[in-house]
Formats: structure tokens, sequence, C-alpha cells
């Protein structure tokens, strides 16, 4: 009886000390095969999140490829444009309205099938505000040029233009690379205003070489080997710009009226055998009155002599330069 009872607790209590200790053994197992079951699940869930990021990023990544892959056809077949123009207009580095004025003038326009650049021309800067203003114009606008050179009238500034743009646009990252860089290169004054699409239309049957185009003076001819083609704003292809970089022709004779200069060059170098007389598509504003003024027509590439905003505001009317304007609720000007 003792022994069993004895026995017995020895039994319970080997029973009692059993419990806890297979508690433990099945608690370890339990955790064990939960561990694992996590581990199984966790790999499964992250595998599964692996292929929905697979097969999220392959597609998007086609996607995306194939997108720029067709943004980049298309772009190829729209660009190229049939042509590049380079739009100098001479100015001061102090004509910051007119700069501004011109960008809206300008930047409205998208003539088809060409790209036309608009960039500033000026010479040295002479002050310090000068180096912070035109500084923020770059940094927005990046279409100033600054040339080195005095401001001067009729002393070499169009020669330091031309003779300075093969060498600035060569292996820039401006036109990708390419060169030449522009087919045509436009010298003009900032009271011009050019009308873009009529001016790529005019260009487009002409030659891209050897090319001279403009406004003929004296304002009584037609014939464009005359005299020389008027400041207001005149045109070239880009081998005249390269050949006036090394022409002794240009270099030894900077000192007269620009325009007149140059046509000088044409001649004695014989350049711009191809000539086109805009006449009289080209013209200047009709007041005051004047052998080279006439009255805005519809057929218009170039009106010269905008001298003060009233005449830009006739002449953008004359156009219906604004008539596109998107309605809006944000605003009413009639
Ligand atoms: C990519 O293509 C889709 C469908 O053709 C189009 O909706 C989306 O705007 C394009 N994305 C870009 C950045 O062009
Ligand atoms: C290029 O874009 C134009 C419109 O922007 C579209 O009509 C034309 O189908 C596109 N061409 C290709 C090859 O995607
Ligand atoms: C224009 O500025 C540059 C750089 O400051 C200077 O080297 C050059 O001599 C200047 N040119 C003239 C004509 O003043
Ligand atoms: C343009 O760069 C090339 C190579 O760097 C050089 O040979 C050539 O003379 C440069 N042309 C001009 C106009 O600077
Ligand atoms: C401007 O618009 C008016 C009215 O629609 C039209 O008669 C005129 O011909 C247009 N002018 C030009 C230059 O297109």
């Amino acid at each position: 009886m003792k022994t069993t009872k004895r026995a017995m607790m020895t039994n319970s209590s080997t029973r009692l000390d059993r419990r806890p200790s297979l508690s433990k053994i099945s608690y370890t197992i339990f955790t064990v095969v939960f561990l694992f079951l996590f581990v199984c699940v966790w790999f499964s869930i992250t595998e599964v999140q692996f292929e929905v990021l697979k097969k999220l990023s392959v597609p998007m990544y086609s996607f995306t490829s194939s997108n720029t892959s067709l943004i980049e056809e298309n772009s190829t077949q729209i660009t190229p444009p049939d042509m590049r123009i380079l739009l100098g207009v001479s100015t001061l580095p102090n004509s910051y309205n007119r700069r501004h004025f011109l960008r809206l003038v300008y930047g409205i326009q998208s003539p088809k099938g060409a790209q036309v650049d608009l960039k500033f021309i000026f010479c040295n800067l002479t002050n310090d505000d000068q180096r912070v203003l035109i500084a923020l114009e770059i940094m927005r606008y990046d279409d100033i040029i600054i040339l080195n050179c005095e401001e001067n009238m009729n002393r070499g500034k169009t020669y330091t233009y031309f003779s300075s743009l093969p060498e600035m646009f060569n292996n820039t990252e401006e036109q990708n690379g390419k060169y030449p860089p522009y087919d045509f290169v436009v010298k003009a004054d900032d009271d011009t205003y050019f009308r873009l699409e009529s001016l790529v239309e005019s260009l487009k049957p002409l030659p891209k070489e050897d090319l001279y185009y403009g406004f003929v003076i004296p304002c009584s001819s037609m014939d464009p080997f005359k005299h020389y083609m008027s400041g207001m704003g005149f045109l070239v292809s880009w081998d005249i710009v390269e050949w006036i970089r090394t022409a002794a022709i240009a270099r030894e004779h900077l000192v007269g009226p620009e325009d007149r200069v140059f046509g000088d060059w044409m001649r004695r170098g014989k350049r711009g055998q191809n000539r086109f007389n805009a006449k009289w598509s080209m013209y200047n504003y009709p007041q005051p009155p004047s052998p080279c003024a006439h009255d805005l027509v519809p057929d218009t590439i170039a009106v010269h002599l905008l001298k003060n905003d009233e005449k830009w505001i006739k002449t953008l009317k004359f156009f219906n330069v604004t008539d596109n304007l998107k309605p809006s609720k944000l605003y009413r000007l009639s």
C-alpha cells in the first residue's frame, strides 16, 4: 500500500514532473512547427511579392520602353525638322523689356516643319547689375549669346556674331551634336517682327547653300544683286557663316553700316549667289512714310521699325495674333 501509495506518489510525482516536460516538448515542437510554417508562409508571400513585383515591373518596364520607343519613333518621324533656323536678334544688354516682349511674340509662333531658335545677341556686359539680371534670364530662358566685343554701332558686331557661331555650336549639346547645327542664320533688329510661318514657307523652295536672303537696298530696287540686304533682318545659309569665320575679306573690312559691310563681303567674296529678295513681304511700318515703308498686308514675312508699343500693337492686331486665345472661366478680355 505504502509502496503503491509511494509508487503512486512517485508515479503521480513523476507524472507531475513529466507533465511540464511534456508540455515543454510539445511547446517546443509547436514553436518549431509554427516557425517552420511561418517561414514557409513568409517565403511564399515574399515570393508572391517578388512575383507580383516581377510581373508588375516587367510590363511596367516594357510599357515604359515601348512608350519611349513609340515616342522616339514618332519624334524621329516629326523631328528632325526639315529646316533649322537660328533667329539672332541683335539687341543691348539693358533692353530687358524688349527681350521679354520678343519672347512672347516669338514664343507663341510654332511654324510647321521647322525649328526656329530665338537667341538674343549682344556684346560683353558692362556692369554688375547686368551680371545678375542677365544670368537670371539665361537660367530661365537660355536664349542669350554674349559675344566677345564691346557694344558698338557699325564697328564689327555683325562680324563677331557670324564668325563666332561655328565654334559656339561645334559639338555642343544644343543640337544633339549635329553639324551643321542650322541650315540658316538670321540677323534681325529688335524692332523687327518676323512672322515665322511665312518665313519658313518662303524658305522651303530655296537652296540651303550659298543663300543670301532679305529686303534688298535700295528700297526702290527689286534686283537682289543690286546692293545688299537691309539690316532689318537678313538670312544666310550656314556655309556662308563658315566662310565668314575664315575669310580675310570679312576680317579686314569691319567698319561701316553693318548691313552694307555684309553686302560688300558677299560681293567681294562672290558669295550668296543664290539670292532671294523678300520685298514686299518685308517692309518698314507704314508710318512714317518712306520709300521702304508699305501698308500692312496679309502676305507678310517681316515688319520693321516697330519703334513703340502702338506700332507693335497695331501690327499684332492686324495679323490676328491673339485670335486663338483659348476660352476660359478665368478671364474675360472683351
Ligand atoms: C504611354 O502610352 C499610353 C497608351 O498608349 C498613353 O496613355 C500614355 O500617355 C503614354 N505615356 C507617355 C509618357 O507618353
Ligand atoms: C505619331 O503621333 C501622331 C500624333 O501626335 C499620331 O497621329 C501618329 O499615329 C503617331 N505615329 C506613330 C507611328 O505612333
Ligand atoms: C569681353 O569679356 C571677356 C571676358 O571677360 C574678355 O576676355 C574680353 O577681353 C572682353 N572683350 C572686349 C572686347 O572687351
Ligand atoms: C569643331 O571641332 C572639331 C573637332 O573637335 C575641330 O576639328 C574643328 O576644327 C572644329 N570647328 C570649329 C569651327 O571650331
Ligand atoms: C484677321 O481676321 C479678320 C476677321 O476674321 C480677317 O478679315 C482678316 O483677313 C484677318 N487678317 C489676316 C492678316 O489674316
